[in-house]
Order: structure tokens, then sequence, then C-alpha cells
């Protein structure tokens, strides 16, 4: 196959670029500053349409990952930039596909686990999830990233043509090892003690382990009856409180210190992220992808965070 990955620079493009060239496919990577290591990078900017247009003619796939991170303080300006960069390269990626002779068969588009509402009491799958942009107990704050992901995922459908297959992704936090990636903070953060449980922790976290990320993105490729949302999480999301736990325990660290909420508030600030990114119950399950027979390498915690560990050390 040949597979284009506009915004395929980051985290998650290039581990999908490393799965796919080590299986012999050609991989083409979208990027603003033209910089891959695994793929072959073009120059594009997001934006207008350039010659790199012309790779998507005859590709079999494309895997639309582009977008500011989420991982930033939400001012009015980063919720902006957030918004434009997903909506502008959505559309222009639409506009590249129709001038194709032969457009992709396949559209992959990235999109969020957060698009579900925050909730305790039941998994969203995507067939029963439940999609409210603010529910009586969430801060008026937090229905942007709802909104967000729905806006997205209306460009992405707006703008594939009708003889492409389009496969919205919506993933759950990726469990990676790597200087950027969340699990360096939270095993960072387990090591100096304060892996404890924030604001009570009974807040959901839905997770996958990156080697079924990429499995799992494979998976999608390889079956075209998966067609619109595709909930990319593992099947056994769990509790913060019990998330630390288990990772606590499988870096043998016997002690995590509790933090409240307003803890939480100055430490977001601290390090430039959004409190919301924790505070939030997601609480979602991969209903299409087990209907569809996927099997996971690391369906629970234990085993992901397990092998994360030890990988870590290893390192
Ligand atoms: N990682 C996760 O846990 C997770 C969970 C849910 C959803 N997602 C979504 O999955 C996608 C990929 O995630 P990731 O972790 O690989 O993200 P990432 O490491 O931040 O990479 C995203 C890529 O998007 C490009 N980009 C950034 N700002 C842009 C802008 N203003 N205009 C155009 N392109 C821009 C960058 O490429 P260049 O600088 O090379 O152009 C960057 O490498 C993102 O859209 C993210 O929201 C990720």
């Amino acid at each position: 196959m040949k597979v284009v990955i506009p915004g395929g620079s980051g985290s998650l493009g290039q581990a999908i670029a490393r799965s796919l060239t080590a299986s012999g496919h050609e991989v083409v990577i979208l990027s603003r500053g033209a910089r891959a290591a695994s793929g072959r990078a073009v120059h594009w900017n997001g934006r207008t349409l350039g010659d790199w247009a012309c790779e998507l003619d005859e590709a079999d796939a494309v895997v639309v990952l582009a977008g500011k991170s989420v991982n930033c303080q939400h001012t009015p300006a980063a919720r902006d930039e957030m918004r434009r960069s997903r909506l502008e390269s959505v559309a222009v990626v639409g506009k590249a596909m129709a001038a194709c002779s032969r457009p992709p068969h396949t559209w992959l588009q990235a999109s969020s686990a957060t698009v579900y509402s925050h909730r305790y009491d039941a998994p969203n799958d995507e067939e029963h999830g439940q999609i409210i942009a603010r529910s009586p107990d969430t801060p008026e704050h937090w229905r942007h990233s709802v909104e967000l992901v729905q806006d997205w995922e209306r460009a992405a459908q707006t703008a594939c043509p009708p003889e492409t297959r389009l496969s919205l992704l919506r993933i759950a936090m990726v469990m990676a090892l790597g200087p950027d990636e969340t699990f360096n903070l939270l095993y960072t953060l387990a090591r100096r003690g304060l892996g404890g449980s924030i604001a009570g922790g009974r807040q959901m976290m839905s997770w996958i382990h990156e080697v079924d990320f990429v499995r799992a993105v494979e998976f999608v490729l390889e079956h075209p009856e998966l067609v619109g949302p595709v909930n990319l999480a593992s099947p056994h999301p769990v509790s913060q409180r019990e998330f630390m736990r288990v990772l606590r325990q499988s870096a043998g660290i016997p002690i995590g210190l509790p933090a409240t909420a307003w803890m939480l508030e100055l430490g977001a600030r601290v390090l430039k992220t959004e409190s919301e990114l924790i505070l939030k119950s997601r609480f979602v399950v991969p209903g299409r992808l087990a209907s569809a027979g996927f099997e996971f390498e690391f369906a629970t915690w234990e085993a992901a965070a397990r092998d994360l560990c030890a990988r870590w050390r290893r390192q």
C-alpha cells in the first residue's frame, strides 16, 4: 500500500509509519517542517493546496492526524489554533482528494474519545455512547473540547469524496514511551511519590497501549466494513485512582500522595497544561473493534503498565 499521513511527524504518526514501513508499505508524511524520522517527508502548510497534493493521487489510504496538541493551556488563542489546525487541514485534504484522478479508497481521520460525555455510570461505545457537550456537573469551558471534536468529525464527513470510505478514530489516551508522552509524565510523577489519586480519583481513564493503537489502525485499514466512528481504547478502562495504583505497583513505588482539584489546577498551570485532561471522566470502550474481532495484546492496564515500566527501565 501507499499510505499518506498528514500530521504524521508526531508521536502517533511516527508509530504508524514505523510499523507500515517495516511491513514493506510506502509511507508519505505531510509535515509543515518536512520532518519525519520514519516515512518520506513532504512539505505542506496544512491549509492550502500545493505540490504535496499529487502524493494522494493513486495512494491507497490517507490517515489524517494533523492538529495542534491539546496538551497546553486552553486559552482563547490556543483554542482557536487547535480548531483551525484541525478544520483547515481536513478541508484541504478533501480538496486535494477531489482533484485526484483516483483518490485513496480509505480515509482514516483522527478524532478523540473526549467527544463522549463526562460520566461514571456506564461505558460509552459507538452505538449507545452519550455525546453531550456540557452536563450539569461539568464546568462550562469543558464543552469546547467536545464541540471541537464534533466539528472535526463533521468537517471530515463533508470533505471526504463519496467513493472513499471514512473511518473516524475516536482515540483514547495513548500510552507510549518517549520524552513528551503522557506515560512519561505519569511515571515521573509516580517516581517522585506524587502518583496518587486526584480529586478523589473516581473519574474513569480510557487508555490504549501504543502497540495496540498501531495494530488497531492497521486493522481498521484492512476492514472496509469499519465506516464511521471507531473507538480506539482498551476494553478495560479504570478509575484514575486504580490507574495510578497499578502504575505505582508496576514501578515498585510504595506510596503516592493524593492531590485535590485545586492542587491539580496549580500543577497544570506550572506544567502549562489543562486540568480537564485529568478531571474529565472518560469512560470509553471499543464496541466496534471488539465485534469486528480485534484482539488486544494489552487488554488490561496491569499488563500494559508492566510492559511499559519494563521497557522504561531498559531504555
Ligand atoms: N496522542 C494521544 O494520546 C491522542 C489521543 C486522542 C487524539 N489524538 C489526536 O491524534 C492526532 C495525532 O496525535 P499525536 O499525539 O501524534 O500528536 P502530535 O505529536 O502533536 O502530532 C500532530 C502533528 O500535527 C501537526 N501540527 C501541529 N500543529 C499544527 C498546525 N497548527 N497546523 C497543521 N499541522 C499541525 C504537527 O506536524 P508538523 O509540525 O510536522 O507539521 C504534529 O507533528 C492529533 O490530532 C491528536 O489530537 C491523540
